[in-house]
């Protein structure tokens, strides 16, 4: 997940709609995925501003398990309020996303609205569901003051998804740009509609963690939606193709859960019980 801020340097060639620029500080060292000297095992070292990533107690992912899942005492819808807008669509080096140039709206998490900044994608999916790894997760990156909350979709590969349909040109035009480790590209894809994003749940697990990547922070509050979606081959390839091949699998591995409890929130569940009475 890209928290630190990157400057993108417009090239202000608007025929090509694809700016590159290296934003690699002295200090800024570069993780990566798999078994070599900057994988996850050693992200806490590579650098003294994630030390969390292997000191931390309370890190993301983990697996859901079923038998430690507890019905939330006091359920709480989980809102959310998306607009129409105008998104840029970056490739940081390790993974895709969907950043909003404006305020695009909120979700409603433990009492507070929190506004959506980012959308990205992890290959494979980095939560598990009783131990099933899914092929892809979106986490839908919401702040509020120097807070995370972050809304994760699993997806199985079958039918396209209707967020991504909106994407493919824009995916094509970033895989034609190569981008190192240390470098952004970006592609603005114009106004995306909200429509798959807002979908409604039922259904979600909620546990506080952490980001899943350097820096790692803690303190953040995750909503797995119980919906597993689908994308299309075609899609899944689209969002892999701009990366380069070290990071075309992007995935965390699971982290221990130390106890922590995960929530269920079933909405459907409950209505299924019987009528209020
Ligand atoms: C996007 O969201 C707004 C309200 O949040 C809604 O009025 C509009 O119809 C939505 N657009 C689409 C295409 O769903
Ligand atoms: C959260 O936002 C919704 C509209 O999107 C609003 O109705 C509600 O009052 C807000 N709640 C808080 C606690 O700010
Ligand atoms: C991708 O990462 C996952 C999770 O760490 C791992 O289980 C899988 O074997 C990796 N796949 C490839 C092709 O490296
Ligand atoms: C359930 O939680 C306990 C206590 O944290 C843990 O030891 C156990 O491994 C968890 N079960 C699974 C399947 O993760």
């Amino acid at each position: 997940m890209e928290i630190s801020a990157r400057i993108i340097l417009a090239l202000g060639l608007a025929s090509l709609f694809v700016s590159s620029t290296t934003v690699a500080a002295a200090a800024d060292a570069v993780f990566g995925y798999g078994n070599g000297p900057n994988g996850p095992q050693h992200w806490g070292s590579l650098n003294p501003q994630w030390r969390l990533c292997n000191g931390g107690g309370r890190q993301s992912p983990i697996n859901i398990a079923k038998e430690n899942i507890t019905d939330r005492p006091k359920p709480e819808t989980l809102a959310r309020d998306y607009a129409d807008a105008k998104a840029t669509l970056v490739n940081n080096g390790y993974n895709i996303m969907v950043r909003y140039d404006e305020g695009v709206g909120t979700a409603f998490i433990e009492e507070k609205n929190y506004s959506l900044q980012q959308v990205h994608w992890h290959m494979p999916s980095e939560h598990t569901l009783n131990g099933e790894r899914y092929d892809a997760e979106l986490h839908m990156v919401h702040k509020k003051d120097n807070f995370y909350a972050v809304v994760a979709i699993l997806y199985k590969i079958g039918h396209p998804d209707t967020f991504l349909n909106q994407l493919m040109d824009g995916l094509e035009k970033l895989a034609k740009e190569k981008c190192s480790d240390n470098q952004e590209a970006s592609v603005p894809v114009g106004v995306i509609d909200n429509k798959s994003l807002r979908r409604s749940t039922k259904k979600y697990y909620r546990y506080e963690g952490s980001l899943t990547a350097p820096p790692c922070n803690e303190g953040v509050i995750w909503s797995i939606l119980g919906k597993v979606r689908e994308m299309s081959p075609a899609q899944a390839a689209a969002l892999r193709a701009p990366l380069a091949e070290a990071y075309r699998n992007n995935s965390r591995p699971i982290q221990p859960s130390n106890g922590r409890s995960v929530w269920m929130v079933d909405e459907g569940k409950n209505k299924e019980d019987g009528p209020d009475a």
